[in-house]
């Protein structure tokens, strides 16, 4: 099974009080949903391999360490997942950035797939799905299952909030994707919205509604 990971970071804790607060507008949700983004990044690549290198210092030759291994992908699901990508490129500058469009149908609340582009050698990378909210888990669930049909191996989620039905629907379908939480909240309530959640992530984002 895929674990579950709460970052716990007293700063991410902090800022995603903010966000949450009804009280916080569009301007300061944002800055504080990059801030958070790039706070994750650090605790979700803190197991990345590294392997020796040899480098001249001013001072003399040393052997230090560089990271190894695979590359990163950044995938976020369109929309709300653009906000977190900008955070994490100030830590992982050389991530490539795939893009998953889903949108989560009022009516049935399944996601619908309507865009995908992403890097042509996704086999070879460490992909990290990003998302805000994981709620009913169906959007994440089909970004998820778009990536392995084209070949992806190794997946991680990211998202702010989840709530545990959400959770579990990934571990049941991807018992080989870990989950990294800022938060795992209590319940979905009866229009599938995360409680207490933050509200609706992509308009809070972009000002829509
Ligand atoms: C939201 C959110 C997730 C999805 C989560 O997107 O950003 O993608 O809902 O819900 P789920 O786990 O029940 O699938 P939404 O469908 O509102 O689209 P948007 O990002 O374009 O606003
Ligand atoms: N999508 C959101 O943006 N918020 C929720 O609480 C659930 C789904």
């Amino acid at each position: 099974m895929g674990n579950v990971h709460v970052l716990d970071h007293p700063l991410i804790q902090h800022k995603l009080s903010y966000i949450r607060d009804k009280n916080t507008g569009t301007k300061e949700f944002r800055e504080l949903v990059d801030e958070v983004a790039m706070l994750m990044a650090f605790e979700i690549t803190r197991d990345l391999p590294l392997e020796e290198t040899t480098i001249e210092t001013p001072v003399t030759t040393t052997n230090t360490k560089v990271l190894a291994g695979k590359k990163i992908g950044l995938i976020p699901i369109l929309r709300a997942g653009l906000g977190m990508v900008d955070g994490m490129l100030k830590l992982i500058p050389a991530a490539r950035v795939g893009h998953v469009g889903l949108y989560r149908d009022p009516e049935t609340l399944k996601p619908v797939e309507y865009y995908i582009k992403l890097p042509s050698d996704i086999e070879e990378r460490e992909l990290i799905v990003i998302d805000p909210m994981l709620a009913t888990g169906g959007s994440a669930n089909d970004a998820i299952q778009s990536l392995k049909n084209r070949g992806a191996k190794n997946i991680r989620l990211m998202c702010l909030i989840a709530a545990p039905e959400g959770v579990e629907v990934i571990k049941e379908a991807h018992p080989d994707v870990d989950i990294y939480l800022a938060a795992l909240d209590e319940k979905l309530d009866d229009h599938a919205y995360i409680v207490p959640g933050l509200g609706d992530a992509g308009d809070r984002l972009f000002g829509t509604k």
